[in-house]
């Protein structure tokens, strides 16, 4: 996790740095802090400021203008804490002993420990708890040798002790380092972990993300695996992991990739969930034109080849992503009759099924960074291609909000859900773009495997087409009600959500919406599975949420939901009103539509009353403690 920016040019650095970490806070929000060197007065030299503080960015931004932080070249980071608590010290960018060189990292060292008792065995000073640390401590070890051998200090030394460093550092890693001896030459480095360089008009950048180089340039290169880049004022120089120099053409930033602003909303939160509408009918508009035939009723990126053969998916994903692909496993399989098994990509990189033949594997992560998805699927596919049976090669496919992410670059086809930057922490409308992708592919392979009749195709169709407006309506309807309930939850610390069938997933993504952004404890569980152990949570402070949409298990959710009342816990329903859904002590209404589609309407009210119970405690939504938006940390 975490997101560093780096620059060099001929612009004072600091407030550059400010702008691009701004749009990297999504990234960890614990400290923030930036190095920078000016060599105005000090004989070729640089003088290093390094200023740090611990919290949000805001607190660097104030420190910096009032101390001021000179100098054309500089680096930033802002922190997810792992090694360390989230305080000033084990803020970034670390020096060594000198105080000479400093260094911003994202990623782990996984070595560090080692690494730090062979140089605290050499009487080297720790003064943090980070894994990061070492790292300029080893630098400046490196680049004494260098001296050593008579060299004088220049850019292409920095980057040869930077290379020697990273040979002996293990873990995924992205690095941005500066040295006083040369302040015209920053060097980045990256093992599995995102980072990019921009180059600008008289200036070039590096950062984790994209959106930290819009606000400066259009022209961006995305540094490989292994790589390592010089930065000065006259170009970049790119290195493969071998030490060669790598050549290759800049691309073109597509889309604007800059964080939107809150328009009217108090939150990105809520304004995303308002924008969900939009979100369905572009989804509709680019996968749903009028005049496809029914045997290719969903416009899809993909070539033929693509669907042939397959026998079964299986589909890796993490947090709210692994939701959504619940419900889109569900719908693979009892929509299109293809086996389909979900994993947590955390679990599945270190112990994944048997090999199965023609398996499609589908990644799910709306920011395409997710370090356990990344490498879940890497692994995947190493070890089909390694298998040498062609039954049992590797194919997939990413789901993604970013058609310019790390998953974009390193699976083969990608469905981009297209909705739009989300800023807000907690998933919201990229979850409904999930949705909506595994809509599309269930109905393709539905229809190409001739798995439902063309009028089970057409209705699905034609629900779909109507989401948008259901979702308008229930947005308006949802968010006052929500509001008025949400007073209710002011002394409540433990929330049991309850779904079956297609909309079990949609009560663990309410239970952890609410976890995420109210801090309060929440289970989602299968409705029928309360009474094998969770039941006896229940009494009357314990509110209970229960989906009761029609259709296969109606009845059965109604049932456990009268189980719970028969507890004295407090019932509200998530159900279209009538006479069954009188049971419920509050009713949170939906429109009867078909089973199939219920999810896409289902997830609103779980959204609006999360957010309106967190908003009601006065917690800070969208940027909520310990979390970050991209997790980019194993
Ligand atoms: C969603 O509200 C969460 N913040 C989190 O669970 C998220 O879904 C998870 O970290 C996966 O992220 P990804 O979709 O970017 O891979």
């Amino acid at each position: 996790m975490c997101g560093i920016v780096a620059i060099v040019g001929s612009r004072q650095a600091a407030p550059l740095l400010i702008d691009g970490l701004r749009q990297l806070e999504y990234r960890g929000y614990d400290s923030a802090g930036l190095a920078t060197l000016d060599s105005s007065s000090n004989c070729g030299k640089g003088v290093l400021t390094c200023k740090r503080a611990s919290g949000k960015l805001v607190h660097l931004s104030k420190l910096v203008d009032s101390e001021g932080a000179p100098g054309h070249l500089g680096i930033g980071h802002t922190r997810w804490a792992t090694h360390g608590k989230p305080e000033k010290r084990n803020a970034h960018p670390h020096r060594d002993v000198s105080g000479h060189v400093a260094v911003v990292q994202n990623g782990i060292i996984e070595n560090h420990r080692s690494l730090r008792k062979d140089l605290e065995s050499q009487g080297k000073k720790f003064v943090s708890d980070t894994d990061t640390e070492v790292i300029p401590h080893l630098i400046a070890d490196e680049l004494k040798l260098l001296q050593g051998e008579g060299r004088q200090p220049c850019g292409a030394m920095l980057k040869e002790a930077v290379q020697n460093v990273t040979a002996v550092l293990k873990g995924a890693y992205a690095l941005a380092v500066i040295w006083v001896e040369t302040p015209d030459a920053l060097v980045v480095a990256r093992k599995q972990a995102p980072l990019v360089i921009g180059l600008g008009e008289g200036e070039f950048l590096c950062a984790s993300d994209t959106p930290a180089l819009a606000g400066f340039t259009r022209t961006i290169l995305p540094m490989e695996d292994g790589e390592v880049a010089l930065l000065t004022p006259l170009g970049i120089e790119l290195y493969n992991s071998q030490g060669e120099r790598q050549k290759r053409s800049p691309s073109l930033l597509t889309g604007n990739s800059q964080v939107a602003d809150k328009r009217h909303f108090r939150h990105f939160m809520l304004k995303e969930i308002h924008e969900q509408p939009e979100t369905a009918e572009l989804w509709v508009a680019r996968h749903l034109p009028a005049g496809l035939p029914i045997e290719s009723p969903v416009a899809m990126p993909f070539e033929e080849s693509f669907y042939e053969g397959i026998e079964s998916i299986q589909i890796l994903a993490c947090g709210t992503s692994r939701h959504a692909a619940m419900v889109g496993a569900y719908l693979l399989e009892q929509f299109a009759g293809i086996p389909t098994s979900v994993f947590y990509a955390s679990e599945f990189r270190y112990a994944p099924p048997p090999l199965s033949p023609h398996t499609l594997t589908i990644g799910v992560t709306q920011s395409g960074e997710t370090a356990d998805t990344l490498a879940a699927l890497d692994m995947e596919e190493k070890r089909r291609n390694a298998h040498g049976d062609l039954a049992f090669a590797s194919r997939q496919l990413g789901i993604t909000n970013r058609s310019d992410s790390s998953l974009a670059r390193q699976v083969p086809n990608i469905l981009d859900i297209g909705a739009g930057i989300e800023v807000g922490v907690a998933a919201t409308k990229t979850f409904l773009g999930q949705l909506l992708a595994f809509y599309g592919l269930a109905l393709t392979f539905a229809s190409r495997r001739q798995n439902r009749c063309p009028t089970e195709i057409q209705d699905l169709l034609t629900e779909l087409k109507a989401v948008p407006n259901h979702l308008r309506k229930l947005i308006q309807k949802h968010d006052q009600l929500s509001e008025a309930l949400a007073s209710r939850f002011a002394e409540t610390q433990d929330v049991i959500f309850l779904g079956r069938g297609i909309n079990y997933p949609i009560a663990l993504e309410g239970a952890l919406k609410l976890k995420e952004i109210s801090y309060i404890h929440a289970e989602g569980y299968p409705a029928g599975e309360m009474k094998h152990g969770p039941i006896a949570l229940l009494e009357r402070r314990v509110p209970v949420i229960s989906i009761a949409m029609p259709g296969v298990v109606f009845d059965k959710v109604l049932s456990n939901a009268q189980e719970a009342k028969a507890r004295e816990a407090q019932l509200i329903g998530v159900a279209p009103e009538g006479p069954e859904t009188e049971i419920f002590d509050e009713l949170l209404p939906l429109p009867v539509v078909s089973e199939w589609i219920s999810p896409l309407l289902a997830l609103i009210p779980m959204q609006l009353l999360s957010y309106h119970i967190a908003a009601h405690r006065g917690l800070d939504i969208d940027q909520p403690r310990n979390l970050a938006k991209s997790v980019t940390v194993e």
